[in-house]
């Protein structure tokens, strides 16, 4: 008999991370939106990256809780216990630490620290499938785990995400959630085509036009359901490729990465080089996107420049949260977050996708070279 696609996906997933139950989701943001739902949190605080996707942030609003911003350290790209221990005074309920860019977080001792202080933890494996820790897979550490299969991401089916636990009371009410949520359709694409165009525009300009920010609470009224959804049957229909296929698209991904640190030197940075030391990348680490971090003062330029050249996916992901978290959450003062403000001033992300082969990376190098030499 041959599986159904989705009961594949599980069983690929549940090998990958040796974690049962795995449950399928509209998006790794239903995962997030359910568990904090699921665990029966209102009007709690939830601790979030303070350069994660904004979509973390609307799940912890969706659900009823309060997003609160946990900087970043400067040269990982995420959260610590160091960080987190300054924000104990707020009684959170819950924290959902990242492998930002599949660069793997201190994950063990983030649950260490959350258990002891009675604190659940969503690990947000959305960028980082197959990524390991302390050779422990991403996904398989928090109380409950999500990976992301929408689109852009590692294994990308343009929608789709999963929920990982080890708890079965929490799977079943999970389940019972999930299975209320609207099925995806051509409404919620494009609601969500419309507000993909929309926030690309805000988020660009909203640091130099502050009263932008305004916008958002009603956006987020307008948009805010695209968070939560479940898939129809075939949708699941290429994953279980996709997954199969993991070992050579992480492969191609490093691959080409190098190319990228040879290409642009980034093993050589001198004191007045144009790019900042990249993030460090442990033992385990996978690369969703290539983040080259920039001078800010240049970054913005040397965008315009590729995008003139055609390189329209070099993005600016991940903004720093800090600006639509205050209008959204306006109950609680944000902290200020240096540190994630400086990679979101930085960060070029390059492609490394299976659409992207070694004469892209030479050519988009030498764009970055050809702008370099103006400036
Ligand atoms: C870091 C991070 N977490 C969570 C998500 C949520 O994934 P999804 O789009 O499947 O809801 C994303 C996706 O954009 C992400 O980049």
């Amino acid at each position: 008999m041959i599986k159904h696609p989705a009961r594949r996906s599980i069983a690929y997933l549940t090998h990958l991370t040796q974690r049962q139950p795995v449950l399928l989701t509209g998006r790794a943001a239903a995962g997030i939106w359910c568990v904090l739902r699921a665990w029966d949190f209102h009007d709690r605080v939830i601790l979030i990256p303070a350069n994660t996707c904004y979509i973390v942030l609307w799940a912890v609003l969706k659900s009823g809780n309060i997003p609160l911003l946990v900087d970043v350290d400067r040269h990982t790209g995420n959260i610590t216990t160091d960080q987190l221990n300054a924000h104990l005074t707020s009684n959170p309920a819950a924290v959902i630490p990242c492998h930002m860019y599949g660069l793997p977080a201190p994950i063990d001792s983030i649950c260490q620290w959350a258990h002891s202080h009675n604190i659940k933890v969503i690990e947000d494996a959305a960028l980082a499938l197959g990524a390991t820790v302390d050779e422990r897979p991403a996904g398989s550490w928090g109380d409950a785990s999500i990976f992301s299969f929408g689109l852009g991401k590692i294994a990308d089916n343009q929608v789709g995400g999963a929920l990982l636990t080890d708890d079965p009371l929490l799977a079943q009410e999970a389940n019972r959630l999930l299975a209320e949520a609207p099925l995806w359709d051509d409404h919620l694409m494009a609601l969500t085509n419309q507000w993909n165009g929309l926030y690309w525009s805000l988020h660009q300009y909203e640091s130099q036009n502050p009263r932008l920010l305004d916008l958002y609470p009603q956006l987020f009224n307008l948009y805010g359901d695209l968070t939560v959804y479940q898939l129809p049957a075939d949708d699941w229909a290429d994953l279980p490729a996709l997954l199969r296929d993991l070992p050579q698209n992480l492969a191609h991904r490093t691959h080409l990465a190098s190319l990228y640190d040879s290409q642009l030197g980034i093993a050589n940075l001198t004191e007045d080089s144009p790019f900042l030391p990249p993030l460090a990348q442990p033992a385990g680490s996978i690369l969703w996107r290539y983040p080259l971090l920039v001078q800010p003062e240049l970054r913005d330029d040397l965008l315009a420049h590729l995008w003139e050249n055609g390189i329209h996916d070099a993005t600016r992901w991940y903004p720093p949260l800090r600006p639509m978290t205050t209008t959204l959450a306006p109950q609680v003062t944000q902290p200020d977050t240096p540190n994630a403000n400086l990679l979101g001033a930085s960060i070029i992300n390059l492609p490394l996708d299976d659409n992207t082969d070694e004469n892209d990376v030479r050519r988009i190098a030498k764009f970055i070279h050809n702008f370099l030499s103006t400036v």
